[in-house]
């Protein structure tokens, strides 16, 4: 086989790459370890910035998105029992953010890429690359398709590497090339999917003695909630009424709010850290989303920020195939780079704010309370916050 971008995985990074080279006329297989049906059902996070919106539909795939996704105009932040708004619309220039599950976007993108009779293949295994530092780098891989077992070989002029974390694209980079930067956070988050109509008709991300809360939802009958924990919380620990009583506490308030409780139908646990590599290329080989970066899950930026990386790489990859220009390839991990710290400077500070750090003393507490405070009652300081959260402008 031979195409000109080997894609490899089919998460939000190589399903919204593979759509963007369509629409330049650019052909790419995509190559994925798990099958359909697995990542189709995958839970994750489900918050679209306006940027992401926007690409969707100018994809031609937000017509569920624009039927199903909750557009929130504002998020709540909640310290000492009482609730205080944070007004997007009016302070980002009349951005909001739409709630949309992630597996839903990868529903649609899948249908899109089938639909236009694109190859993607599903289940691959041993996957390995070679000659990346060439200009003929090619991926072998064996693909479990009915009566075969072999092992194949695509060629290629460029591999994506959007393989996520544990993906083999950034491990296939020569030791010593890569520098890495990274935060491990003493604690996880205990998510729950439960049949309950959501208490706000906004996220509420609260501050409390007990650990950060997290309120947000997936449609007018189901919430999803979050839980501060250990990063190992064993789940056996946590029946549903301890987790509902846990829950009550941190998110009441002085005046009678109520959270409506329901049937838990999916439970996990999410380890939280900070993770970013440079350059995010080597050779013919340019990794983009979490295969390069991971960021703590408090901004909700993990998707979008993979579909910031792939649009770099699209247009780079345009002018590439259409006046041979090699610049704005070379300019690729520098580009995206930019972006990425400053996400991962506005995923911190949200995570530092919210959380109970094991180590803090009363000084921090009080410090955290009064940032609170000023981030609430300080145009200046929500601004910040509104428009990173909505999305920042891309280069
Ligand atoms: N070969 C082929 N595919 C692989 C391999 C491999 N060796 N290893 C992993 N994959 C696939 C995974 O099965 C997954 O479908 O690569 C895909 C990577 O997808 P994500 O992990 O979703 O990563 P990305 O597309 O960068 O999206 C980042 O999605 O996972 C969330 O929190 C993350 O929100 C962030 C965003
Ligand atoms: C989610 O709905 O899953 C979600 C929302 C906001 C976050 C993280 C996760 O910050």
């Amino acid at each position: 086989m031979r195409t000109q971008i080997a894609i490899i995985g089919a998460g939000p990074a190589g399903l919204f790459l593979s759509l963007l080279l369509d629409r330049l006329g650019i052909q790419s297989v995509i190559l994925e370890l798990h099958t359909r049906q697995y990542i189709e059902g995958r839970v994750r996070a489900g918050l679209l910035e306006h940027n992401t919106v926007q690409l969707m539909h100018e994809l031609g795939v937000g017509d569920r998105l624009k039927r199903q996704g909750l557009e929130h105009g504002g998020i709540e932040l909640r310290f000492n029992n009482r609730g205080h708004r944070i007004d997007f619309r009016e302070l980002a220039s009349g951005k909001c953010v739409t709630i949309y599950a992630q597996h839903e976007v990868i529903k649609d993108l899948v249908a899109a890429r089938l639909a236009a009779n694109k190859p993607m293949l599903f289940e691959t295994a041993n996957l390995q690359l070679h000659a990346i530092d060439s200009t003929s780098p090619y991926v072998t891989f064996q693909h479990n398709a009915p009566g075969q077992k072999s092992t194949e070989r695509l060629d290629c002029d460029f591999i994506a590497g959007c393989d996520g974390f544990h993906g083999v694209s950034r491990t296939s980079i020569p030791q010593g090339v890569l520098t890495t930067y990274e935060r491990d956070y003493p604690f996880g988050w205990l998510g729950i999917l439960a049949q309950a109509p959501p208490s706000s008709h906004e996220l509420i991300y609260a501050h409390h003695d007990r650990g950060f809360a997290l309120l947000s939802m997936r449609s007018p009958q189901v919430s999803r909630l979050y839980l501060q924990c250990a990063p190992d919380e064993n789940l056996a620990l946590w029946p549903d009424d301890r987790i509902w009583h846990e829950l009550q506490k941190r998110l009441a308030t002085h005046d009678g709010w109520k959270l409506t409780e329901g049937p838990i139908i999916q439970k996990g646990v999410t380890g939280m850290r900070s993770f970013v590599v440079e350059p995010m290329q080597y050779g013919r080989l340019c990794l983009a989303g979490d295969s390069a970066h991971i960021v703590p899950p408090t901004g909700a930026k993990g998707l979008n920020l993979a579909v910031a990386d792939v649009r770099v790489l699209a247009v780079a990859l345009g002018a590439y195939y259409s006046t041979g220009t090699t610049d704005l390839l070379a300019q690729y991990s520098a580009t995206c780079l930019r972006r990425v710290w400053k996400v991962q400077r506005f995923s911190w500070w949200m995570t530092q704010l919210l959380h109970r750090f094991p180590d803090d003393n009363p000084f921090d507490h009080r410090r955290q309370l009064a940032e609170l405070d000023y981030v609430t009652t300080s145009r200046a300081a929500s601004q910040t916050l509104a428009e990173n959260y909505v999305g920042l402008p891309l280069p």
